[in-house]
């Protein structure tokens, strides 16, 4: 019993490390995610995003002003996640605006969004195209 515990604590700490030095491995790509407000002219949308670790504070965006920040995806540890919240009007919304197992390859450098009033679209670097990604809670 002893041994399996010493043993389970060994692996705990040894991926402990191993995931503080994870950021030496960041060899991925400077990545932008960037949000922009395509809702009509004088609707403000307001909004929250976070990850993990860092709270990027609550924006108001006018109509056509975007919201970015910067960030290293780790290409050893592919677990980059953002997720915001979004208001607009009575409209609200919650969604994951980068998460690394589904955008790593879709965009390698321009993580942007277009938010709609039909939704929010994510732009494809690789398909060069803007999906539909997220549709308001009614
Ligand atoms: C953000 O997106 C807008 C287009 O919606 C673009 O004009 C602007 O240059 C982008 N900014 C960054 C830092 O990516």
């Amino acid at each position: 019993m002893a041994k399996v515990s010493v043993a389970l604590l060994t692996i705990l700490s040894l991926l402990s490390l191993l995931s503080k030095c994870s950021l030496a491995f960041d060899t991925g790509e400077t990545r932008v995610v960037n949000i922009t407000n395509n809702l009509g002219p004088g609707i403000v949308l307001t909004l929250q995003c976070q990850s993990k670790d860092d709270d990027l504070g609550k924006h108001d965006l006018s109509f056509q002003s975007n919201f970015h920040w910067e960030f290293k995806s780790n290409s050893l540890f592919p677990n980059t996640l953002f997720y915001c919240k979004m208001w607009w009007q009575n409209v609200y919304g919650s969604f994951d605006v980068y998460k690394a197992q589904r955008d790593d390859n879709r965009c390698a450098s321009k993580c942007w969004w277009r938010i709609k009033q039909t939704g929010a679209f994510s732009y494809d670097e690789t398909k060069d195209r803007w999906d539909l990604v997220y549709i308001w809670q009614k």
